[in-house]
């Protein structure tokens, strides 16, 4: 392996890592389709048991003013059917234009929260926010806002094995490519 070099951290390098981007829909009542969707790739998981989950937005985004507001909201798994769509939803602001119209997104009702669901997304969270950290206020980039998962939903007969699932590597979109072997067994080989 080649020597090691100290490097600057930016915006940049930290959106280098590989993410998995997620689409998040709110509840936006100005809008005729009732809903704002927004890329995401900062999320974590928080805890399993009880499933919490945490989606770093920054306060400039208008999904973030809709977030404090309705403390709502689903996230949504892209496939490279949703491609697409997650790029758009992650270019521009739902502030001026209905996404989810000029996209000819197909919602459906979740259960538990009033944000929808996106129909064709394979596995759909129903989340509401607990708590925000405001890191912004202490001057970083993003919030952090912090939601129980009250109910998850899976297309039936989904395989994560199958699907066409997304990640980012240095702003370019790839396939998660071949399986390497399971988690926790793969050592002993
Ligand atoms: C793949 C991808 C991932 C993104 N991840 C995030 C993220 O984790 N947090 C964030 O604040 N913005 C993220 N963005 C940018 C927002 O999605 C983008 O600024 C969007 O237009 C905001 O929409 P809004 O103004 O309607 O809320 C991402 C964009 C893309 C394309």
């Amino acid at each position: 392996m080649k020597m090691k070099e100290a490097i600057k951290l930016t915006n940049v390098t930290m959106q280098s890592l590989v993410l998995c981007p997620f689409l998040v829909v709110v509840e936006d009542e100005s809008h005729k389709t009732g809903a704002n969707v927004i890329a995401v790739s900062y999320v974590g998981v928080l805890s399993e048991r009880p499933p919490i989950i945490g989606i770093a937005v920054r306060p400039g985004r208008y999904s973030h003013g809709l977030l404090k507001k309705n403390r709502e909201f689903t996230l949504n798994l892209p496939t490279s059917e949703l491609l697409k769509d997650l790029d758009y939803c992650g270019t521009f602001s739902g502030k001026k234009i209905d996404k989810v119209l000029v996209r000819s997104l197909r919602l459906e009702s979740a259960d538990k929260v009033k944000a929808p669901m996106i129909k064709n997304s394979p596995i759909n969270l129903e989340c509401r926010i607990t708590r925000v950290m405001h890191l912004s206020k202490k001057g970083s980039s993003h919030d952090y806002f912090i939601a129980d998962v009250l109910r998850a939903h899976r297309v039936k007969d989904f395989s994560l094995e199958e699907a066409d699932l997304i990640v980012t590597a240095n702003y370019d979109y790839r396939l998660v490519g071949n399986n390497l072997g399971r988690a926790f067994k793969i050592w002993k080989k």
